[in-house]
């Protein structure tokens, strides 16, 4: 099988791990890079630097590199542009989350890409490859749990200091980044919320604006969900808890399914909680039940993460396999975010889906009225310091 020459825009924090990984991946060659400002390429080292093109703009990247597939790894808003150029260019693309800042974007972003069929376009979404994730999905596809009831994620191990939010001038602010702990961090599970049970059609949420953190944009969220079949949400996050936990409940009726500290735990009866509830002959109990702690491959097996996409994405390319994560996907985890948002700032709930014109121009409010101003400081190695979810 010929490699499949692979350029990688934007080498932060994100792009040049991507471009350190790339060499795992068999049939994958790494064979250009671009980034707008010169010295990110230092990030590279010396010998994987020398091996590969370096470009400055991403329109010489794309009419000169000769690649067949791009990640694109710089802040959101240029995220759709870049895609779309991509298209245009005729290569495959690997999108970083969130696919893009607000719904309208990604909108215009999705109404390009039916122009192009034959390409592969696909999202960063690389929790989808964690194996106990892939557990969780299939448990509640095959309808192991029954209907579902209740699903609650706490997620406030997204801990983050003020060091890193000033490490580039586009976080945390309405301008540069367009959101918070919902744009940056949460993309990951607000995907895997809609990939496991669907979309609500009820947002309330309650989200604080800079309540630990020097920044405008929110840190804390706390909301409810409703779907359409009754069954209720919770989906709780901050990045300024310490120590914060990451625990994911799924509740059916036939048991309830626990993802936290890498154990996947499933509390399973064989009656259903609705039956048992109506013809149980006693006043307390609980149906009869198992305790079973599945197994799974742990992460750190084999490729990571974010390669696996990758891998996938070769396999699609040259094998016509199944795409993991496409980019289409991408808009629902995105509405989850702007309706949370949305919920937050009208102090009222929403129903989905959202008017996306309307999120469009709150935000152009926001970047209009904004007087956020911060000092970047310079930081050494990891300046976004990820040290734990991602
Ligand atoms: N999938 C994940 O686990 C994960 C983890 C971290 C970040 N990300 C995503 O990756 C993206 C980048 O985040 P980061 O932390 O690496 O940011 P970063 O600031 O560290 O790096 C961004 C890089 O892009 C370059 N850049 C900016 N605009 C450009 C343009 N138009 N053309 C070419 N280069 C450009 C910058 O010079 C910089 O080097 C974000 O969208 C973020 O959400 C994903």
């Amino acid at each position: 099988m010929d490699s499949v020459k692979i350029g990688i825009i934007g080498i932060g924090n994100m792009g040049s791990m991507h471009a350190k990984w790339l060499k795992d991946v068999p049939g994958a060659e790494l064979t250009a890079v671009c980034d707008i400002n010169p010295e990110a390429f230092k990030r590279l080292g010396d010998d994987l630097r020398a091996k590969v093109q370096c470009f400055n703009t991403p329109e010489e990247f794309f009419a000169k590199s000769g690649c067949e597939l791009v990640q694109i790894c710089v802040p959101h808003y240029a995220h759709p542009d870049l895609a779309i150029a991509a298209m245009k260019a005729g290569m495959h693309f690997i999108l970083e989350k969130p696919i893009c800042v607000h719904k309208a974007e990604a909108e215009r972003l999705l109404a390009e890409c039916k122009k192009y069929p034959n390409l592969v376009k696909s999202a960063m979404f690389n929790q989808r490859t964690r194996d106990a994730h892939v557990k969780i999905k299939e448990l509640l596809d095959s309808g192991e749990l029954g209907e579902i009831r209740r699903v609650t994620w706490i997620i406030t191990d997204w801990f983050r200091t003020q060091q890193y939010y000033d490490s580039g001038d586009w976080r945390a602010s309405w301008r540069g980044e367009g959101g918070g702990v919902l744009t940056n961090q949460c993309p990951h599970q607000l995907d895997l919320l809609q990939w496991f049970f669907g979309m609500p059609k009820l947002v309330d949420a309650h989200i604080f604006l800079g309540k630990y953190h020097n920044i405008e944009v929110e840190d804390e969220v706390n909301a409810y969900l409703e779907y359409p079949n009754g069954a209720t949400g919770n989906f709780i996050t901050t990045t300024g808890e310490a120590v914060g936990a990451n625990r994911f409940e799924a509740v059916g009726e036939h048991g309830r399914l626990v993802f936290e500290n890498d154990k996947l735990t499933f509390y399973r009866h064989r009656e259903s909680t609705t039956d048992f509830i109506k013809n149980a002959k006693v006043g307390f109990g609980n149906p009869y039940t198992w305790t079973c702690e599945l197994p799974y491959a742990p992460d750190n097996a084999g490729l990571c993460q974010h390669m696996r996409i990758v891998k996938n994405v070769i396999d699609v390319i040259r094998n016509g396999a199944k795409l993991i994560a496409p980019v289409e996907e991408g808009i629902r985890g995105l509405e989850l975010a702007n309706a949370m948002m949305l919920s937050g700032f009208l102090k009222q709930p929403v129903e989905l889906p959202i008017d996306s014109k309307v999120y469009a121009e709150k935000l152009e409010k926001l970047i209009a009225t904004s007087r956020y101003t911060k000092k970047p400081v310079t930081t050494t190695g990891n300046a976004a310091g990820f040290g734990n979810s991602f």
